[in-house]
């Protein structure tokens, strides 16, 4: 039996014409970026020590060190992951939360992942860098309840000036806006600040305020000089880096990251 997919870097892997399917291919992964740059990291080790790190190594090491070039944060990374070998777009798109679930369905699929309330609330505080793509939100604005309306539970400021960015076609796969508007490029409080506001983008980034301990975390965050949000991240991240791991004999190190070893 097949474990639950984890941190095993499968979602770099290409599709081949034996599997033209992988997760990079699945609908919730589609606009996933910065592929080049662990690509570039992998081939800068592969000519010091070959065959040393693996990629789901690099990716954990990538995003611990990524959030501390933004923010004075860091967190431990035990090292040691290897690669998975199998990659299946129906993965990705049963495993993975989706933008339209509601408290409950988030708070199940954490649950799954042994990851806590706390932890969801804390690790969408990451939605305070990077972008979304309008085709993502774009029923909320445009076709809520299919009778062309806005979501009520959109602040109707927000929702006008989505609309000025975001236009009905749903052949518009581009456009995109930030996903923290106060402060699109620091990462902060601030991303809870628009949830307050009803201006969290997603429909799961607005089910935080549909529950009593996510939405207290929220004011918690916003309203105390002392917000534990840094910390919170760092110890979050921790047990999110931790899940599905392959050790030993369990996987392998690829050459390439987006291609299995022969
Ligand atoms: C409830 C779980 C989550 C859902 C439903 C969710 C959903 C999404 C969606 C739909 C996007 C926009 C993708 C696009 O349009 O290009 C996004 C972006 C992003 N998410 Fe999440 N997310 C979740 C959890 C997380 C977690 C746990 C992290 C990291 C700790 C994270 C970090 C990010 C970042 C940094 C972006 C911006 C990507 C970019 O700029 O290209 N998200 N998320």
């Amino acid at each position: 039996m097949r474990i639950n997919k984890g941190c095993d870097a499968s979602v770099l892997i290409d599709p081949t014409e034996s599997n033209n399917q992988t997760e990079k291919t699945a609908l919730p992964n589609v606009t996933l970026r910065g592929y080049e740059v662990i690509n570039a990291i992998k081939s800068a080790l592969e000519k010091q020590c070959p065959g040393v790190v693996s990629c789901a190594d690099i990716l954990a090491l990538a995003s611990r060190d990524a959030i501390r070039t933004v923010k004075n944060i860091s967190w431990e990374v035990p090292l040691g992951r290897k690669d998975g070998k199998i990659s299946l777009a129906s993965d990705a798109d049963t495993l993975l939360p989706s933008p339209f679930f509601n408290f409950s369905s988030l708070k199940e699929k954490f649950a799954s992942l042994g990851l806590t309330t706390k932890d969801l609330v804390v690790l969408l505080g990451s939605h305070t860098i990077g972008q979304g793509h309008c085709f993502v939100f774009q029923s909320r604005l445009y076709n809520f309840s299919g009778r062309g309306d806005t979501d009520p539970s959109l602040s109707p400021s927000y929702a006008a000036f989505l609309k000025t960015k975001c236009t009905p076609n749903p052949n518009d796969t581009q456009s995109v806006v930030p996903l923290d508007r106060i402060t699109p490029r620091v990462f902060d409080e601030n991303y809870y600040v628009m949830v307050s506001q009803n201006k969290g983008l997603f429909h799961s980034d607005a089910a935080l305020l549909t529950n009593a301990e996510t939405k207290s975390y929220i004011y918690q965050q916003i309203k105390t000089k002392r917000s534990t949000f840094a910390q919170d991240f760092s110890a979050s991240m921790s047990k999110m880096i931790k899940l599905g791991v392959l050790t030993g004999n369990q996987g392998e190190v690829r050459k390439t990251c987006g291609v299995v070893n022969a």
